[in-house]
């Protein structure tokens, strides 16, 4: 998806080691479609040479205020008016004090003041100085003023100590920058995912399981969040990363699942269920490995619960989105399962055929709501076909 398409970012890089981080959060925000321009301090460019951004970003770097080479027309006023969104990582506790007392003594700093668009700002330092109360101090001046902290993590820190200080991974910070501009016909709702394969064990080592890669939820999961969604993802077995800034609740088994979703159930809005729960799951767990004795080997199986049906007869207001993965009949058996498992809508794919349902990055589906109405989605990604069911949740929230 192009999220930032049209979006204009500026960048203020300052004096710190996690310099060379930034290089890839703007890489990343230039493949969402931002247009970025970065701006230096002189103690930044002893990390990282503007050149280095000039190339990735496509516009000239500025880093002085009174320079012979001048990029734009009254820079500072220039560049204040050109961002939508002003980012500033890594922050140093020198920019922070400067920034929150409204010190203007370099081009950035200048800028800050004169820039009418919002802050965002991503600390990175040693522990001890992040923790000063100067430093605390100055962050919740900024914050009362409205910027945004993107909060620094913990970890091992350029200085050889372990402690909070370490710059928010760009992932993070760019997942930050994406949901700042994203469309927020979900703010205030809360969603509910569910995703993955379930894992059911038959002993220490061997388990029933399935195909599911966890794609087409986690992408509906981050499809949410960009809508201003709150959003609880709760997967089993799957093998992407699961999205930022989601509560994140990784499970096993179908009854693990069941348990969790019970547990969310009553506080959010819309449950949309695309994870492949197991139908069946071992009667006896061995506690041992199962040694190889007989020629055949019988492993009784028992029913497991329904979750998506036992939350069909729970609901009060939640809106419930089914998936089915059928090999034939598709859309009869989907509609049945609308009405045994009281769904809102169903989103049914064909996983027999090339490019749909598990594993794969694109899927082939229908869109069939309570009322009979079917809406054909063709071969699309599944990041595409996770944007039209959340609008369809938005709509109907
Ligand atoms: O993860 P990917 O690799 O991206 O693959 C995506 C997918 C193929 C897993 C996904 O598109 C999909 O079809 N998910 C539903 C798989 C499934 O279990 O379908 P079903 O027809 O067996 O179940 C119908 C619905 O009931 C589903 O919403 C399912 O989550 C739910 N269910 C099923 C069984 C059970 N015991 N409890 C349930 O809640």
């Amino acid at each position: 998806m192009n999220e930032l398409k049209d979006k204009k970012i500026l960048i203020g890089v300052t004096g710190g080691i996690a310099a060379y981080k930034v290089v890839e959060v703007v890489s990343r925000l230039k493949k969402l479609g931002a247009e970025v321009k970065v701006v230096m301090t002189r103690s930044a460019t002893e990390f990282i040479a503007p050149r280095t951004f000039q190339e990735i970003t496509k516009n000239p770097v500025s880093v002085e205020m009174f320079s012979e080479t001048v990029n734009y027309h009254v820079e500072h006023i220039a560049l204040a008016n050109f961002a939508d969104l002003v980012l500033i990582a890594p922050a140093t506790a020198n920019f922070l004090a400067k920034a929150a007392h409204g010190i203007a003594d370099d081009l950035l700093t200048t800028i800050i003041l004169a820039t009418p668009a919002p802050l965002m700002i991503a600390p990175a330092m040693n522990t001890l100085m992040l923790e000063h109360p100067a430093t605390k101090n100055n962050i919740e001046i900024l914050k009362q003023r409205g910027a945004k902290i993107i909060d620094a993590e913990t970890g091992l820190l350029a200085c050889g100590t372990s402690g909070k200080g370490r710059l928010a991974e760009p992932e993070n910070i760019c997942a930050e920058i994406v949901k700042f501009f994203a469309p927020k016909n979900l703010a205030g709702k809360k969603i509910l995912v569910t995703a993955g394969g379930t894992v059911e064990p038959i002993d220490p080592v061997r388990f029933i399981g399935n195909r599911s890669s966890g794609k087409m939820g986690y992408e509906i999961a981050k499809a949410a969040q960009f809508h201003g969604a709150e959003v609880i993802l709760i997967s089993g077995n799957a093998t992407v990363e699961p999205p930022a800034n989601v509560k994140f609740i990784k499970v096993e088994t179908a009854e693990q699942m069941r348990t969790e979703v019970l547990k969310e159930f009553d506080s959010v809005d819309a449950v949309i269920m695309s994870a492949a729960v197991s139908d069946y799951r071992p009667k006896t767990i061995y506690p041992q490995k199962i040694k190889k004795s007989n020629e055949n080997l019988t492993i009784e199986l028992v029913k497991n619960p329904d979750i998506l049906k036992e939350l069909g007869q729970l609901k009060k207001n939640q809106l419930l989105v089914g998936f089915a993965a059928e090999t034939a009949n598709i859309i009869s058996y989907a509609k049945d399962k609308i009405d045994e498992k009281n769904l809102d809508f169903i989103v049914a794919n064909d996983v027999t055929q090339e490019g749909a349902g598990f594993s794969v990055d694109t899927n082939i589906a229908s869109i069939i709501t309570r009322d009979g109405e079917i809406e054909n989605c063709p071969k699309m990604s599944k990041t595409e076909l996770a944007e039209k069911i959340i609008l369809r949740v938005a709509e109907r929230l």
